[in-house]
């Protein structure tokens, strides 16, 4: 076995952490909703970056449960964002044939913010070849607590049986249920940590890290983070060897 480029297959499903909006835009000296104005370009691009690379599953850490707790002023500009986002983007999504979810406590997002939500989702609900996720308040421990109680429901109906040790039978109740777990996880801005994010879906996935600041995140980035995830050796527990002779 050569222990070169391993990985030949291209990851279904990327998982991002938009970070360092907030860092880009005070190196310019703006404010941080400046910085995600800028934000939400990238965010446009790799959209179609993904498209144009054949990644059918693209899903985007937008806004944490534990993002309230920003200045309020910086909340009501993220919100605001989302619903522009929303109303100039449906349009793009349609034309490429892109079905939007949204994973998180959506009931939770201001009114109005849910509705834009409801409406573009309701827009590209019949696609089914590339799939957008955006993970709004979402929290992978409220996602573990919410999903553990539609499972204790499920038992006490009888529709799940109490001697299940299946992970499948508890995982049809994450927010993540249609979605497959993401090959690749890639975080900008240079933390390396997972705040929160699918915690539960990436026990297997490959991550990426970079220092690149998210509004300076572009499709040759992404490419870099692609051949990267190529040169990895995706085991599942097996032994090396094993990987390499599939028959062995
Ligand atoms: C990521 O950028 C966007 C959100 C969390 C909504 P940040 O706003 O966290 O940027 P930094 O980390 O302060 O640079
Ligand atoms: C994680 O970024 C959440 C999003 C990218 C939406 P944060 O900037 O909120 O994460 P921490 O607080 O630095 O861990
Ligand atoms: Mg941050």
């Amino acid at each position: 076995m050569s222990g070169e480029s391993i990985h030949y297959i291209d990851p279904q499903h990327i998982g991002i952490i938009m970070d360092g909006n907030g860092r880009w835009a005070k190196q310019r000296g703006h404010s941080r909703p400046r910085g995600h104005k800028e934000g939400a370009q990238a965010t446009r691009k790799i959209i179609d970056a993904c498209q144009e690379l054949g990644i059918r599953y693209l899903t985007l850490y937008a806004f944490s449960a534990e993002n309230w707790s920003r200045p309020d002023i910086e909340v009501k500009a993220l919100m605001e964002l989302l619903e522009f986002f929303l109303s100039r983007e449906t349009k793009t999504l349609i034309k490429r044939r892109v079905r939007l979810h949204a994973i998180g406590r959506i009931e939770e997002l201001p009114n109005s913010a849910q509705r834009a939500l409801k409406k573009a989702m309701a827009a590209t609900e019949e696609f089914d070849d590339w799939h957008l996720t955006l993970a709004l308040n979402y929290s992978s421990r409220n996602e573990v607590l919410d999903a553990a109680k539609a499972f204790a429901q499920a038992i006490s109906s009888g529709e799940t049986s109490p001697e299940t040790r299946d992970w499948a039978d508890f995982a049809k109740h994450l927010y993540t249920s249609k979605i497959p777990d993401p090959d690749l996880i890639i975080r900008t801005s240079g933390e390396t940590r997972i705040s929160n994010f699918l915690l539960m879906q990436s026990a297997y996935s490959e991550f990426y890290f970079t220092d690149t600041l998210w509004p300076d995140f572009d499709k040759a980035q992404l490419e870099k983070a692609i051949a990267c995830y190529h040169k990895r050796e995706r085991r599942f527990g097996k032994t090396g060897e094993q990987i390499a002779q599939p028959t062995a």
